[in-house]
């Protein structure tokens, strides 16, 4: 049988062995659920932390049920291993390793080419390879391509099959997981296209196919620019209103009453997570190669870099409208993860906030239940996480709420506190009327 039928019936069968490059927050689930379906999948990561939980049954990633790890271990679908070279055995591979930004802010693409390079080493006819990692557009083929294809006589579409699709996961929501967002699927070729959707739809609920790889790496970043492009635009919007002396939060809810034609967006100290903040500075740097500026994301990002300057300042102007100057004030931050309710501080703009209220003399100290010990590596400071919040609260100038976790009783903080300058309307149920609480 050719080797695409070939493979598409082994796909089908659930016959062929699938290999995860990368066991993160979008690994470790595409994993759990190619193995729920019935594949047998090897996830390789060299850190061995995870390798070593992931066969021991136990999941590192909160969205994964450590029941659910252990039952496909148990069942022998799921194993891990640090040595690429179970990928001489493996038929389908996804590739889910990070692309952060380099302090330069262009792309890092070290993972993608370490992992890629890796792979090569063991690819052989019959196999498929689709990389899920936010990307510019262009990498699939001008990166991926050669290293896995050319480079080894194996042509692409005949030989072995190359897609992307990018991975939309939104750590901690629980209405849509990976099983149940639909993927978007962009092949090298056709056949390409093909093989890869029919690997997916094997697993994943609905696939959405694209003409080429480089639709599916954009449209990645198309929903991406949106939610910073938006966010920004509320961020200025929040900063106008503080200038007219008009409450921004009840600006949106009244737009956001509009039923169509309006999507709602809130301001905040700042973007964070692995994806908002980054992913747009990929295409960004793409255009630069066609000598063209991408004005909305850079307009975008330099109002959204700067809103943990702007917290900062407003908590300085609240404390001198008390008497009080920010040097020599104790601060007690509340939430430092980049998102309401997750274990996740990557890019969080806390680390700017922190940071820049130490810069200007205050006693900074923070709370929050998901995040024990927060590090700042470039900036060389860390601290743990008080253990009692209440009597923080209590003893602080000034409480700034940077993180609305759901599990804080904000009635009870404003009222232990001397005041709150909240970043994030957490206390919106709590603090009308009262002359505790400073809102962005
Ligand atoms: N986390 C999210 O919410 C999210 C959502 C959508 C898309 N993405 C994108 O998905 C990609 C992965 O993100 P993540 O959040 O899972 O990252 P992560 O840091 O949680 O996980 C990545 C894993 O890859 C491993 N790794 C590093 N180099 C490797 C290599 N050469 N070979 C194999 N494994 C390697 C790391 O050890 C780590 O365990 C990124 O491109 C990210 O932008 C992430």
């Amino acid at each position: 049988m050719p080797t695409k039928e070939n493979l598409i019936k082994n796909l089908k069968e659930k016959k062929a062995h699938v290999g995860i490059l990368g066991l993160g927050y979008v690994g470790l689930p595409l994993a759990v659920v190619f193995a729920e379906a019935g594949f047998q999948v090897t996830g390789i990561d060299p850190d061995l932390r995870k390798v070593d939980c992931l066969n021991q049954g136990v999941s590192y990633i909160p969205d994964v049920k450590t029941e659910t790890v252990e039952k496909l271990v148990k069942s022998g679908h799921l194993a891990a291993a640090t040595d690429f070279s179970v990928l001489k055995d493996v038929d389908a591979v996804s590739i889910c390793v990070p692309t952060p930004l380099r302090q330069t802010g262009d792309p890092d693409m070290s993972f993608i080419l370490s992992a890629t390079e890796e792979l090569a080493k063991y690819m052989h006819k019959g196999m498929v390879v689709v990389l899920e990692s936010t990307t510019y557009p262009g990498t699939t083929r001008e990166v991926l391509l050669p290293k896995l294809g050319t480079d080894r006589d194996l042509i692409v579409g005949e030989d072995w099959f190359l897609a992307f699709s990018p991975e939309r996961v939104d750590p901690g929501r629980e209405d849509f997981t990976t099983i149940n967002t639909p993927k978007v699927m962009g092949g090298i070729t056709e056949a390409c296209n093909e093989v890869a959707a029919a690997w997916y739809e094997g697993a994943i609920q609905t696939v959405h196919r694209v003409s080429s790889a480089e639709a599916a790496e954009m449209a990645k970043l198309l929903e991406n620019t949106f939610r910073m492009i938006n966010i920004g635009l509320v961020n200025e919007l929040a900063i106008m209103c503080e200038h007219l002396g008009v409450d921004v939060w009840e600006v949106i809810d009244a737009a956001a009453t509009k039923p169509f034609g309006f999507m709602k967006f809130t301001p905040g100290p700042g973007l964070g997570g692995h994806c908002i903040p980054i992913d747009p500075m990929y295409l960004s740097w793409k255009m630069k190669s066609f000598h063209y500026n991408a004005r909305f994301i850079e307009l975008a990002s330099e109002i959204n870099t700067n809103m943990p300057r702007y917290v900062v300042s407003r908590v300085m102007e609240a404390l001198n409208d008390r008497g009080k100057s920010l040097k020599g004030s104790k601060v007690l931050v509340l939430g430092v993860a980049y998102k309401p309710d997750i274990d996740d501080v990557r890019e969080s703009p806390a680390f700017d906030v922190i940071g820049l209220l130490r810069k200007k003399g205050a006693f900074v100290e923070y709370h929050d239940p998901y995040i024990p010990h927060l590090h700042h590596e470039t900036d060389g400071w860390q601290m743990d996480s008080v253990q009692d919040m209440m009597k923080a609260v209590h003893e602080a100038d000034v409480v700034v709420i940077i993180t609305n976790h759901k599990v804080y009783d904000y009635k009870a903080i404003v009222e232990s506190s001397t005041f709150v300058f909240d970043s994030r309307n957490a206390t919106r149920e709590v603090a009308n009327g009262t002359e505790k609480v400073v809102r962005l």
